[in-house]
């Protein structure tokens, strides 16, 4: 398989370790791009980096731009074809870095270094990178896969409870669609984040390994709670964590299946249950949809793709483990937008 290039999407292999022992065994032409908080929060991280090229990259939308792109892609004019890039932060390294390696030379070697919980469960998988264009999020995007992926749990250390949170929803959301068996043992008993990630990665990998390149629509399945998520997200003007924007949509996917007779309202309600999520999300939907007309909550969705007009298709469970792509029609999203989810 040698003809593989750099960046072909295959399972990357995991390697689990302290970033500083690990960091030895780069070559030397490794470049690192780091988000600056996390070099700052771990001094013994931005020690094992002296001496390297390390390029900073601050969290945030604002990085996720082609401009950002070309000013880095600027100062790599020397580097080689067999350099290899690594990406050290949370997703937004992973996206930028995950274009750039993609571009630089037609690829070079990759390999991640997550640092937040919601890209070691979530956008470190998959070798998907992109930035955004004007308000277009992932406008432009690429498959770039990592050859290594480094599990440095001593990084989660500086996490705050709300990032956690984030990252385990999204973790939340594989295992209730993929894995019944899972499912039940975290409803019964939540998994202590390094269980919760390294079956929710487990659980990524296969749909990736199924799907490398998102042909046969089995990724969407990782969209479950995404349809109203962006939309909440969109209405709190991008003020709610993304992770917990997808913790309602999927209460509202859950909804939303049992009305139209797609879940068993005991599935919804026991994954409510567990699901976790901050106090109130109830009222927090309500205020966010008080605050906008109907008509904007369908600009949105029709925003988010998919679909015939009015109707949105969007991933419903019908069982733990057992998930179906439903077109859901306009009367019925509106029905619950006007009522159920208005009054908390
Ligand atoms: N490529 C994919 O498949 C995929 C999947 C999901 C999300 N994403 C993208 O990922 C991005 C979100 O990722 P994210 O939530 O990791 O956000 P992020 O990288 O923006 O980081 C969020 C915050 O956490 C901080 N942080 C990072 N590591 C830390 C640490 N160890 N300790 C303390 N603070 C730390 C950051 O500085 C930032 O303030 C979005 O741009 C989204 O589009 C991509
Ligand atoms: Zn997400």
């Amino acid at each position: 398989m040698t003809h593989l290039p750099p960046g072909a999407v295959l399972p990357s292999v995991d390697v689990v370790g302290r970033f500083p022992e690990l960091a030895r065994t780069l070559p030397d032409e490794a470049v690192v791009f780091a988000d600056p908080k996390v070099l700052r929060s771990h001094p013994r991280v931005a020690k094992a980096l002296r001496g390297r090229v390390v390029h900073r990259v601050p969290a945030g939308e604002e990085s996720k731009t082609l401009e950002a792109v070309e000013r880095f892609a600027t100062k790599l004019v020397h580097v080689s074809r067999g350099a290899t890039f690594v990406a050290l932060g949370g997703g937004t390294v992973g996206d930028v870095v995950a274009v750039l390696a993609h571009l630089h030379r037609r690829g070079v070697r990759l390999v991640q270094v997550p640092s937040t919980l919601l890209a070691a469960v979530d956008s470190s998988i998959g070798g998907k990178g992109a930035v955004n264009v004007g308000p277009v999020k992932n406008a432009l995007g690429v498959f770039h896969g990592a050859a290594e992926t480094w599990l440095c749990d001593e990084l989660f250390g500086t996490l705050t409870e709300a990032q956690r949170r984030e990252g385990r929803l999204e973790a939340w959301k594989m295992v209730v669609t993929l894995d019944a068996a899972t499912a039940r043992r975290w409803l019964r008993r939540p998994p202590a984040d390094e269980v919760l990630l390294r079956e929710a990665r487990d659980l990524k990998e296969a749909v990736v390994r199924t799907d490398p390149y998102e042909q046969k629509g089995v990724r969407v399945v990782l969209n479950f709670g995404h349809t109203f998520g962006h939309v909440f997200e969109s209405l709190s003007g991008y003020r709610l964590r993304h992770g917990e924007a997808v913790g309602l949509g999927m209460l509202c996917a859950l909804d939303l299946g049992v009305r139209l007779g797609v879940t068993a309202p005991s599935v919804a309600a026991s994954i409510e249950a567990g699901l976790p999520m901050p106090r109130g999300a109830r009222v927090t939907i309500a205020t966010l949809l008080r605050g906008a007309s109907t008509s904007t909550v369908g600009g949105l969705l029709a925003a988010d793709k998919k679909g015939a007009p009015g109707q949105v298709r969007m991933v419903l469970l019908e069982e733990l483990g057992r998930w179906r792509l439903v077109d859901v029609p306009a009367r019925e999203w509106q029905a619950c937008v006007k009522g159920p989810w208005r009054r908390a």
